[in-house]
């Protein structure tokens, strides 16, 4: 069993859409998945049950049950999604200890990069692998990047962890696919699937294993 962890100290920044989308990008793959809502406000779990047809297993659950019962298998599922709250360390270590890899969502805003270097602290402390992924970054214009943009990927260069290729841009089928219960991949093509479909694609062959990372540090 795989798990990938999407942590953020920050509400808001989007961890339980990345989780959402992330689950079912994977199940469509085929994998076996289980999303595990470790948060207890259960957005994650309330986004799957508007789902209609079949989907990732959900589990509304706690860090530290599944950190306490990661050696006992009695699930069927072969990755497992970990969405987390905006919690503490001791409340997120668990997730972050279980996973092969721990997907750090943060907006390109002052006080979610603030909060990023608070999480990478954790990481280091923990000793786990970590990837930075920007969410809600505004559209470039004229394929031009926006200030905010650039200074958060300036800012983001001095946490050492790796930032990931990609970006999650501020877009509606976003917001649109989760109240449907669904991914932006299964709202149809686009620049949203597109972004998901890489952001998978790089796990995949990172957190699985088929091949190593390339993210810059
Ligand atoms: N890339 C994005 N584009 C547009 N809206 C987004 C994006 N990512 C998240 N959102 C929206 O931002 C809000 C917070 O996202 P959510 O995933 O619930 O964050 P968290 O789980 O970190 O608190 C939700 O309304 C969600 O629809
Ligand atoms: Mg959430």
């Amino acid at each position: 069993m795989k798990n990938i962890a999407v942590i953020a100290r920050k509400g808001g920044s989007g961890k339980t859409t990345v989780a959402v989308n992330l689950a079912i990008a994977a199940h469509r793959r085929g994998y076996a998945v289980q999303l595990a809502d470790t948060d207890p406000q259960g957005s994650s779990a309330e986004v799957l049950k508007a789902r209609k047809g079949e989907g990732p297993a959900v589990l509304q659950t706690t860090g530290e049950a599944l950190h306490a019962a990661r050696n006992t298998a009695n699930t069927e599922a072969n990755l497992r999604i970990l969405d987390t709250p905006a919690a503490a360390e001791d409340s997120i270590g668990h997730a972050i200890a279980l996973a092969q890899v721990s997907v750090l969502v943060v907006r390109p805003t002052f006080l979610d990069l603030a909060a990023t270097l608070q999480t990478a602290q954790i990481l280091r402390r923990l000793r786990r692998p970590g990837l930075i992924l920007l969410n809600q970054a505004p559209v470039p214009r004229g394929g031009i990047e926006p200030p905010a943009v650039k200074r958060a990927l300036e800012a983001l260069r001095l946490m050492q962890l790796p930032v990931l290729p990609m970006i999650l841009r501020s877009r509606a089928a976003y917001q649109t696919s989760l109240a449907l219960g669904c991914s932006v991949e299964e709202l149809g093509a686009g620049p949203a699937a597109d972004e998901i479909a890489e952001l998978w694609d790089y796990l995949e062959r990172f957190a699985l294993g088929s091949r190593r990372s390339t993210a810059a540090a």
